[in-house]
């Protein structure tokens, strides 16, 4: 048996080792992307706060009401004495929003896909799985003992082909509705019609979709003109765009009591602290009226892009503002992810297992709280990050 010792020492010598860095402080709070690591301030590149509502003080108070009148915990699950009023308005609210009968609150996305992948396929059946997909939905399926078989990424006609092909019937086909360490989009459309020719349910994970895609924030589905029929089981994330904690899963009244009655990350679990749901009841509500920050980081993401080619930094083809700058090696991002902080920008490298071998990338995200010179500083320290870096070629792939 390996030792521990030889398992970090491994990670370390392939540049694999992860460290946490622990935020100090949150600096310019006006500004909501300000951070203080190790005594350093730094402009965070790195969050998933597309909206910039992690740090509005809406959320805050409705938090701070809600713990005054609720407590800090839910003190048990959902099915015994959890479920609180919070949950159920949050609930109803996001149903009306994601327009489907019914949504079924998680304690987060990893949970929610836990729970829809185990709960919708099993023995005997195929899950059917793009093969970028999130880390969440492919041990769901492992977890559902079902054949897990994945088709090349965001390709819907392999998708067509691995759905025709002799064997197990295929129970569900699961895809991000955006993809998180590419920023791309999953072809809907195609792959509903793929999934509705075959008897396969449909199932997307829109973490990076919902409030920011489409002319509502409804998410990829609206961006593509899809409804509840195309695709039957919705998943949305409430860490990400709509700054609080926890996620849901939206469909038909039938699916969610399901859900309800067995899945085992829904069931056996303590159910979200109130006061979170209580936050992320506002979020949405700032979802809704406040498109101007939908706008803003779209505004930023083209800024962005137009002056990072023009810098000549390699960009690939996303239009949300998740924007991968994929160097190859673990050793260059990490290299490019100092000087970057070195200049003051927190741009996390992202390294294999979360992408593939040789696929390491720096992940920049925008978010509505940029401010237009801080993205054009990035891009002028990126741009020079990059030309340092490549002066030493050894660290690159
Ligand atoms: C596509 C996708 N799905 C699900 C999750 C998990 O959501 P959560 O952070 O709420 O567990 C994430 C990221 O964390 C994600 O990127």
């Amino acid at each position: 048996m390996r030792s521990f010792e030889q398992e970090l020492a491994q990670l370390e010598r392939a540049q694999l080792r992860r460290r946490r860095l622990t935020v100090e402080a949150f600096t310019a709070p006006a500004q909501r992307v300000g951070l203080r690591i190790e005594g350093r301030e730094l402009t965070d590149f790195s969050s998933n706060d597309y909206l910039g509502l992690a740090r509005e003080p809406a959320l805050a108070r409705a938090m701070a009401e809600c713990a005054a009148r609720a407590g800090a915990g839910s003190a048990a699950s959902h099915l015994v004495s959890g479920h609180g009023r919070e949950h159920a308005q949050l609930e109803e609210a996001l149903a009306e929003f994601t327009g489907r009968e019914r949504a079924l609150l998680f304690g987060s996305g990893y949970a929610a896909n836990l729970a829809v992948m185990s709960s919708l396929a099993g023995r005997g059946e195929r899950a059917l799985l793009d093969k970028l997909s999130h880390a969440s939905l492919i041990d769901g399926a492992r977890l559902s003992g079902a054949q897990l078989q994945r088709y090349r990424h965001a390709d819907a006609a392999a998708a067509r082909q691995v759905l025709g092909a002799a064997g197990a019937p295929v129970a569900v086909l699961a895809t991000d509705g955006v993809f998180s360490m590419d920023g791309d989009l999953a072809p809907l459309p195609a792959l509903a019609q793929a999934a509705a020719a075959r008897g396969a349910r449909l199932i997307v994970d829109d973490a990076h979709g919902l409030g920011v895609i489409g002319p509502t924030g409804r998410g990829s589905l609206e961006h593509f003109g899809l409804d509840a029929h195309a695709v039957p089981v919705l998943v949305g994330t409430l860490g990400k765009a709509f700054g609080s904690y926890g996620a849901f899963v939206a469909g038909e009244a039938a699916l969610v009591e399901f859900l309800l009655q067995k899945a085992r990350s829904y069931i056996y679990t303590t159910a979200l602290p109130q006061p979170v749901a209580a936050a992320s009841r506002v979020a949405l509500e700032l979802v809704r009226r406040e498109g101007w920050r939908r706008e803003r980081v779209r505004a930023l993401t083209a800024r962005f892009r137009a002056r990072a080619l023009a810098a000549g930094v390699p960009l690939m083809d996303s239009a949300t503002p998740i924007q991968p700058v994929v160097l190859g090696s673990a050793a260059a991002v990490l290299a490019v992810q100092a000087r970057l902080q070195a200049a003051g920008y927190l741009v996390v490298a992202i390294r294999p297992p979360t992408v593939p071998q040789g696929r390491a990338r720096l992940r920049i995200a925008l978010s509505a709280a940029h401010e237009e010179a801080q993205v054009d500083a990035l891009v002028d320290a990126l741009a020079a990050a990059l030309a340092a870096t490549a002066a030493h070629p050894q660290v690159l792939a």
